[in-house]
């Protein structure tokens, strides 16, 4: 069977708790055999930790204060993300960045949160997993001096133009692809075609943003391989040429190759 790596899924969300065994097996029978679940705030910590422990060989927890939970009590959250990544070994930082569609109201502390937490990845030499939405140039700004040897890392759930590419392979950072690639509006395609499979890798974002025919509903790490399939016809390659080299994206991403 094929394999794939879903290197951003929210398993342990809330909508999942009826049948997160089931879901997380379904994906397995699938072929995606890892789970890379990236961190939202403090309150979701515990559950992430319940699910790693489930699932030693296939979830893996990241740490990081996303930049739609920065909000007054953005430092006392720091604290905690910082304790964790005192605490143990996690793979990634994530996901961190920043976001200008949803709420601009604290935007000066999603930049400092963001600036904060890329410190503390080059100080653990980990990778960093960054969102960002309605604000990539922001984003670029702020990451820029600090991306090279010492710091890589994913643009999660890329939806970009062909210059916004070009940028983060500048960068040396990977590119997340998920269920956006299916819909008949994003463009993406036409980006994708020359963007080499280098710098790609899959992922869900589970919950949202399932694939079509799944669009509009719960997102899950099965979908996976819809997603694969899609970028296999983009870019005129088999489906196992995608599972190989997207596989392979992924763990060196997260420094597991
Ligand atoms: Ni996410």
């Amino acid at each position: 069977m094929l394999e794939f790596i879903d290197t951003h899924a929210h398993l342990y969300d809330v909508q999942f708790d009826k049948d997160r065994k089931t879901i997380v097996q379904n994906a397995i029978n699938e072929g995606v055999n890892k789970f890379f679940l990236p961190n939202i705030n403090s309150e979701t910590i515990a559950g992430m930790f319940e699910l790693e422990k489930q699932y030693p060989q296939n979830c893996f927890a990241l740490m990081g204060l996303h930049p739609c939970a920065v909000k007054d009590d953005f430092e006392k959250e720091l604290a905690i993300i910082e304790k964790n990544l005192a605490q143990r070994k996690f793979v990634a930082i994530g996901e961190i960045g920043t976001d200008l569609h949803w709420d601009k109201t604290f935007w000066e502390q999603q930049k400092e949160a963001f600036s904060i937490q890329i410190q503390w990845a080059k100080k653990y030499k980990i990778p960093i997993v960054i969102h960002c939405r309605a604000s990539f140039q922001e984003t670029i700004e702020l990451l820029a001096p600090h991306a090279g040897e010492d710091l890589r890392g994913v643009f999660h759930c890329f939806g970009g133009s062909e210059n916004s590419a070009k940028t983060i392979i500048d960068l040396g950072f990977y590119m997340g692809i998920g269920g956006v690639v299916t819909y008949k509006k994003s463009g993406l395609d036409s980006v994708l075609i020359d963007v080499p499979l280098e710098y790609l890798v899959l992922e869900t974002d589970s919950p949202y943003l399932a694939p079509v025919p799944h669009r509009g509903k719960r997102n899950e790490s099965s979908y996976i391989p819809i997603v694969a399939q899609k970028l296999a016809e983009i870019k005129g390659v088999s489906l196992e040429e995608i599972s190989k080299k997207t596989t392979q994206n992924a763990l060196n991403l997260f420094q597991m190759a």
